[in-house]
């Protein structure tokens, strides 16, 4: 239970950290005020020691229709520049512990945006991907021109910017913007188990993985994977690495103690 506007938060079973965008009659629009309810939400789940993962969703039929068009409409161009409008949500990928992104029904402009800041997107059969601001006639200003064409190629990332057009669930997981497609109704539960089987390893070793995986996002091969490589070797600096091997040497449930 939380005592957020804009969201609704709760601590689920097995050390997963729940947060449903709740705007229903904006579509869950992104206004400044949601944005300040999902990383004080954020924040409190990083720093909570009982939780290992978290889900991000929307509702059945938005995860989120983009940023909020009445909020943006009568902003002037230095004002935008003066406040580097947008760039706050670059602090949801700062987010230490893993971030599962649910989506079903629309995913749009900074929808789609917020979505590709998660760490793994699953999908519901019915969602629907886009980058429609062209239609607004304006451009993605929260990630979409970078993490779409990273996620799903230049051809089909250009096509999708400057059509506006929208791409439903089978697609976005055969080029790989999604892992997988559920049903619309059982999303969420998916999420949850997923997140469940994340947040039961060790919290460390976990965000290790993390900051690997994204590090192929920012550097070249060689230094990606001399990154990985050290971070490989820090894990052996854990009592987490020893046990988890132990364990499996001695066949039985490895005992994480987040050391
Ligand atoms: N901002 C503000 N309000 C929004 C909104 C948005 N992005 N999207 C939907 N809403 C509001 C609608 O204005 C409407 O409010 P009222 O009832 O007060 O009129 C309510 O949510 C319900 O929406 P619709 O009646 O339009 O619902 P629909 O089912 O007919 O259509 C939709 C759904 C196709 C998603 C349509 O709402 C739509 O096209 N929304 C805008 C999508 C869009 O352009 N997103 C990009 C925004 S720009 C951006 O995100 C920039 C960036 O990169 C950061």
């Amino acid at each position: 239970a939380s005592t957020y506007e804009n969201i609704l938060t709760e601590k689920k079973e097995g050390g997963v950290g729940f947060i449903q965008l709740n705007r229903p009659k904006a579509l869950n629009a992104l206004c400044d005020g949601l944005y300040k309810d999902l990383h004080s939400a954020l924040q409190s789940f990083d720093a909570d020691p009982e939780i290992g993962a978290i889900v991000i969703t929307g509702s059945e039929k938005a995860f989120a229709a983009g940023a909020d068009i009445k909020e943006m409409k009568d902003k002037e161009y230095p004002q935008t520049y003066l406040i580097d409008m947008l760039s706050w949500w670059e602090n949801v990928g700062k987010t230490r512990k893993p971030i599962i992104g649910a989506v079903n029904g629309y995913a749009l402009g900074g929808g789609c945006e917020l979505a590709m800041m998660c760490d793994i997107l699953i999908a519901g059969k019915n969602a629907k991907f886009g980058q429609p601001e062209i239609n607004l006639g304006t451009i993605p200003g929260m990630g979409g021109s970078q993490r779409l064409t990273r996620a799903i190629g230049k051809s089909r990332a250009m096509e999708m910017i400057l059509t506006g057009e929208m791409m439903d669930a089978e697609e976005a997981a055969s080029r790989g913007l999604v892992s997988r497609v559920h049903p619309t109704e059982s999303l969420v539960d998916e999420a949850l188990k997923m997140a469940r089987k994340i947040a039961a390893q060790s919290r460390p070793i976990t965000i290790m993985a993390k900051d690997v995986v994204n590090q192929a996002f920012e550097t070249g091969l060689q230094d990606g994977l001399k990154f990985e490589r050290r971070v490989f070797h820090s894990t052996f600096a854990t009592n987490d690495r020893r046990e988890g091997m132990a364990a499996f040497a001695e066949k039985r449930k490895a005992n994480w103690t987040q050391n």
